[in-house]
């Protein structure tokens, strides 16, 4: 964890590890929201279930940068909308799926870049689960197309 003196250090910290930051946690509150609509047309309750699960994960995330952010800066962070999330499930799920799996190599890369332990660790770990999310909504993409079939 960030010393608590982190806060009055006499210099900036990395901008574009800061705008990374910035990024993951608009793109987790993103995700809250859509998966908010994902789970409302899942076709059964065990899916709907998965993917609320999922949901809590992304707010976990969420949390964890926005702590991130808040340790690095002392300032707090204004999350937006950036996208839009489809209306109907097929195109949802494909969304997510896309979505979670860019995350992945997004979260690999800060992690890779980061210096601080801390903050490595936290992105390899949301990118596991991210890994994981990519999965579950594959398999709720595939099942869809060959029950429709
Ligand atoms: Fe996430
Ligand atoms: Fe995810």
């Amino acid at each position: 964890m960030y010393p608590y003196f982190y806060h009055y250090a006499p210099y900036e910290p990395d901008q574009s590890l800061l705008s990374d930051i910035v990024k993951a946690i608009n793109g987790q509150y993103n995700a809250i929201a859509c998966y908010e609509q994902l789970a409302r047309m899942a076709k059964n309750v065990v899916e709907r279930d998965r993917i609320l699960e999922i949901r809590q994960d992304e707010i976990r995330h969420f949390q964890v940068f926005s702590q991130l952010y808040i340790t690095l800066t002392g300032r707090q962070v204004y999350p937006h909308i950036i996208e839009k999330c489809p209306t109907d499930y097929k195109n949802g799920l494909q969304f997510a799926l896309e979505d979670e799996q860019e995350t992945v190599d997004f979260y690999l890369t800060v992690a890779d870049k980061a210096h601080d332990s801390y903050i490595k660790e936290s992105f390899r770990r949301a990118a596991a689960d991210e890994q994981n999310h990519a999965v579950w909504f594959l398999y709720f993409y595939t099942k869809l197309c060959c029950d429709n079939t």
